[in-house]
């Protein structure tokens, strides 16, 4: 049986024929081989089961046969009808020349949706941002790539040259200091704020409306104080998205792991924060992960938990993690520009929040025209989750309030 693949743009399965048809003449076809990629392959199992009831039903062959010829070309002109065109927006990657920064640019440069890539860093990073971007500028794609500098100590919002954040859609932060074995997240936050504080206010200034996601470590706490300055200097907060993604791509692998089964079909949201006992996956949520014997969660939690401290310790004092950051900052990104596109995407992200008693929380969120839509509520939990929600809580409770403080001692300059 052919391959079928579900377009997320409209949630059907189409296969390869009918997929290609559709596009034919609005994409060139390159694109749409790389999208068809990007789309996930149905379930064997599942199709042959649609097909089965289909022949039970007893439906005469011919009449099978016109409705499989009809139906994509309808489902076709009504697609045509909903589909808006792909976006051209301006990302930028501030430490753009770092270890997550590199891979995440070249990830960004590949979105069909960005027109323009700026790559941000500083004189001392380890190659030049104008290299990394003369490097990224030779990929055959339709992103124009620019590379900035901005000398270490002096101010981003006064020293670096303003077309690098003008007209930008979204701005991807992971500039900042890694972590090294023994130290918390926790421990990077006086350092990280200063640099993430230094960004946001260049945002403030000179791209106000772009969603400003933020990478840097500790996210829990850094998120409540940049979102706190965006509304001191009367900005919308909801503009500051905390980038949790990795703990979703994390969760869904080891519980492909555990079941033999692929992680492309697995999705355990992850909510709560982004350190130790604030990751919290729901693995009844994903109904692979939900499978799982009972008496094996509480130790796939504590390895999502600690999947970066395990990256940390691997690469013995040499950075954290920067590939799979790399790889899980874009799948981000690239749902921000769908849903600013007009193609509403769902992912996990730390937000200003009001679905539990805190004000600062990570849970699924709507990203449609205007960045953050909506921010959905936590969902069931069972009664392992209910218990573990309340510990992740009370830790989370105090990094917010880290951040709530800086944000009350400080304000955007700009
Ligand atoms: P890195 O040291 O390899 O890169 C950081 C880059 O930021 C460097 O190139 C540096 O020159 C640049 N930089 C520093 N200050 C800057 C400034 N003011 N303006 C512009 N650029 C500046 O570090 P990395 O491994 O890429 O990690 C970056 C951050 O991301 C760390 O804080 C790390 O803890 C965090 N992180 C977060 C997650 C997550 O899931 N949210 C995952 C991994 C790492
Ligand atoms: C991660 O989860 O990999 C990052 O937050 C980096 C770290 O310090 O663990």
């Amino acid at each position: 049986m052919a391959d079928r693949r579900v377009d997320p743009d409209d949630g059907a399965a189409y296969t390869w024929e009918e997929f290609s048809a559709f596009y034919k003449g609005k994409y060139k076809r390159k694109a749409v081989e790389e999208y068809w990629e990007e789309c996930k392959p149905v379930k064997k199992s599942k199709a042959k089961k649609g097909d089965a009831k289909g022949a039970g039903k007893g439906e005469p062959k011919a009449k099978a046969k016109v409705k499989a010829k009809a139906e994509p070309k309808a489902k076709a002109k009504a697609k045509a009808k909903a589909r808006k065109p792909p976006g051209a927006f301006k990302v930028c990657v501030c430490g753009g020349a770092g270890g997550i920064g590199q891979p995440l640019s070249m990830f960004m440069a590949l979105d069909p949706n960005v027109k323009e890539l700026s790559v941000f860093d500083l004189n001392i990073a380890m190659v030049p941002p104008t290299g990394v971007a003369a490097d990224l500028g030779h990929l055959d794609k339709k992103s124009e790539v620019k590379g900035y500098v901005c000398e270490v100590g002096k101010p981003a919002v006064t020293e670096l040259d303003k077309e690098c954040l003008t007209g930008c859609s979204l701005v991807l932060i992971p500039a900042g200091m890694p972590r090294k074995p023994g130290q918390t997240r926790d421990d990077l936050f006086k350092i990280n704020a200063d640099i993430a504080k230094g960004l946001v206010e260049a945002c403030a200034k000179y791209c106000p409306e772009a969603i400003v996601a933020l990478i840097v470590n500790p996210v829990n706490s850094i998120v409540p104080a940049m979102a706190e300055l965006y509304i001191k200097k009367g900005l919308d907060p909801m503009k500051i998205v905390g980038v949790t993604t990795l703990d979703c791509v994390r969760a869904s692998k080891f519980v492909g792991q555990i079941t033999g089964k692929n992680p492309n079909f697995i999705n355990v949201p992850v909510i709560g924060g982004h350190a130790g006992v604030t990751i919290m996956p729901v693995f009844s949520q994903d109904k692979t992960a939900a499978t799982i014997d009972k008496d094996k969660i509480e130790a796939l939690d504590k390895r999502v938990q600690d999947a970066g401290t395990e990256v940390v310790e691997a690469k013995n004092g040499k950075g954290s993690a920067t590939l799979s950051m790399g790889y899980a900052g874009a799948r981000l990104g690239r749902s921000i520009l769908a849903g600013l596109a007009g193609r509403r995407r769902v992912e996990c992200a730390y937000v200003k929040s009001d679905i539990t008693d805190l004000p600062y929380f990570t849970s699924k969120v709507v990203f449609g025209e205007s960045g953050v839509q909506k921010v959905l509520p936590i969902g069931e939990l069972n009664e392992y989750e209910t218990t573990r929600l309340e510990a992740a809580k009370v830790a989370l409770k105090i990094e917010i309030e880290t951040g709530l403080t800086y944000a009350k001692a400080n304000e955007l300059n700009c």
